[in-house]
């Protein structure tokens, strides 16, 4: 999707559609209320061709709702669509990504190639509203229809911001391009998360991720077995021995010039290309999802092409784990004991507590490399879904202000993590008969316990980890995002380096 500025006036631009953005005004309630949708243009050949539907009542601007118009009169426009946005007083931002990304999933089944969207006049919100439109409307362009052989490509090919002449046209210009990394790095996100387990193996993840380094500017390392060996990583190994694949450790480094102190961020990502289980296999139903099990190495990767693209003046290591979690006769067994890169021994009571294991060589690796800060993302486990179901994905952090900081990313993200307790109560169930700790800690505060698990090998460096299981894929398609992996925690870790 090429992306475009307009200042010219909305009612003389030619395009097969123009959208608007419009909120819900009304605050009354009761059977005889008529809706107040109110256009975020001023534009009065908008306002005038939107009159009589606006007033007509069967419309009324709720989030993501729409009215097509034929032929709007006075607009040289072939078609006009309104977009709701929702009452008034929400946050602008993730409303209008999601309405931009409306109007681009309205347009692409309709084969219509190429739109406008009228970049929504809310005070002082320019150049956010421009950046969280163009994310949006990147984002909404994505389907997962890679595999599909009638797949008939209908993407929207451009997409034009329309912005009023009396906006800040530099910031706005600028916003437009920031959203065009965003949603583009998000999207190769995406991409990786939806690639099936046969085609995107831990080699083939690496692979992918040396060839996007190389293109964005980034210095990479992809290690192997070896490797893996010499770093002594006993519990990233004992995961990856029951595959015939072997494992990759992904390291990507983003070392901006003239940058040579301060802190170093260790950007640490789980990336099971298939988990089966291993010995303790999973049921069968539902297993092909868990070709998403790499979410959160694939976040990892595409926070590193917008970090590199986007240039923050701080320095960046990630480490993906990547390996398949296998039954097989070479494959580790619950109660064996694993000695992981820190020393530390572990109990296997449940080879399906894979993520932990690899994810725990990760921390450490990062740490040995350098990190001052450490940031985690994974799906980790189905126990965060059961806490918060599917809006929310589980963020715990040992350091206040590094999770200070992570909240007001996710103001700018616009995504939604909520943060969960830890504490020695939790610890204390994994606490090991035989070894220094056992990889499973019951059913009851699942999600925490693995966090508790992985806080053993972060120790007391500034951490924050996300569990992603419950967000990486949307199960529904919705009008402004298809069904299919969401390339969440990459526009929050993003912010989140941006910050330092
Ligand atoms: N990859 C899974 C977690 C998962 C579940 C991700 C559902 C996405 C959707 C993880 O490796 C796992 O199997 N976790 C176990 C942990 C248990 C054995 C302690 C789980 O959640 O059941
Ligand atoms: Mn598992
Ligand atoms: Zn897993």
């Amino acid at each position: 999707m090429k992306t475009e500025l307009s200042f010219a006036p909305l009612a003389g631009i030619e395009t097969e559609l123009l959208a608007v953005l419009a909120f819900d005004t009304q605050t009354a309630k009761g059977p005889d209320v008529k809706p107040t949708p109110v256009l975020l243009t001023s534009d009065p050949a908008v306002q005038a061709a939107a009159a009589a539907v606006l007033a007509s009542g069967e419309f009324k601007a709720g989030a993501n709702e729409t009215v097509l118009l034929h032929a709007p009169a006075g607009l040289a426009a072939r078609r006009l669509l309104v977009v709701g946005l929702g009452k008034k007083e929400k946050l602008a931002s993730p409303a209008v990504r999601n309405g931009a990304g409306t109007a681009v999933r309205f347009a692409k089944p309709r084969a219509i190639r190429e739109l406008v969207l009228a970049l929504p006049e809310i005070e002082e919100y320019a150049a956010r509203s421009a950046r969280a439109s163009t994310e949006g409307a990147i984002l909404a362009d994505f389907d997962p229809d890679t595999y599909r052989s009638d797949r008939k490509d209908q993407s929207v090919q451009q997409f034009v911001l329309a912005a009023h002449p009396a906006t800040d046209q530099a910031a706005v210009k600028a916003a437009l391009a920031e959203g065009v990394i965003v949603g583009e790095s998000q999207n190769f996100t995406r991409a990786l998360v939806n690639e099936p387990g046969n085609k995107l193996t831990p080699t083939i993840l690496g692979a992918r991720a040396a060839q996007m380094a190389g293109e964005v500017g980034l210095s990479w390392d992809v290690f192997s077995t070896e490797k893996l060996r010499e770093l002594k990583m006993g519990a990233f190994l004992g995961v990856a021995q029951g595959s015939a694949e072997p494992p990759a450790l992904i390291v990507l480094r983003y070392e901006p010039e003239g940058v040579t102190g301060g802190p170093v961020l260790g950007l640490v990502g789980k990336g099971i290309t298939f988990d089966t289980g291993g010995i303790s296999i999973k049921p069968s139903e539902n297993m092909e999802k868990m070709k998403y099990d790499m979410a959160g190495g694939a976040a990892m990767l595409g926070a590193m092409r917008a970090i590199a693209l986007l240039k923050p003046k701080v320095r960046v290591i990630a480490v993906v784990c990547a390996a398949e979690n296998m039954p097989d006769g070479k494959a580790y067994k619950p109660g064996d004991v694993v000695t992981a890169m820190s020393g530390k021994t572990i109990d296997v009571i449940n080879t399906d507590a894979e993520g932990r294991l690899v994810l725990a060589d990760g921390l450490t690796y990062a740490r040995q490399l350098g990190a001052t800060h450490l940031i985690d993302a994974a799906t980790l486990t189905g126990a965060i879904g059961v806490a918060l179901g599917h809006f929310n994905a589980g963020a715990f952090s040992n350091d206040d202000e590094a999770w200070s900081r992570f909240s007001a990313a996710l103001a700018a993200s616009g995504e939604k993590f909520w943060r969960m307790p830890l504490g020695d109560e939790y610890a204390d169930q994994i606490k090991s008969d035989i070894a220094d700790i056992k990889n499973t800690g019951g059913r009851a505060g699942g999600a925490i316990t693995a966090a508790e698990f992985l806080h053993v090998f972060a120790e007391d460096t500034p951490w924050i980890h996300l569990d992603i299981a419950s967000l990486a894929w949307v199960e529904d398609s919705r009008s402004y995002i298809a069904k299919g992996p969401s390339g969440v925690a990459v526009r929050s870790i993003l912010e989140w380096v941006r910050s330092y």
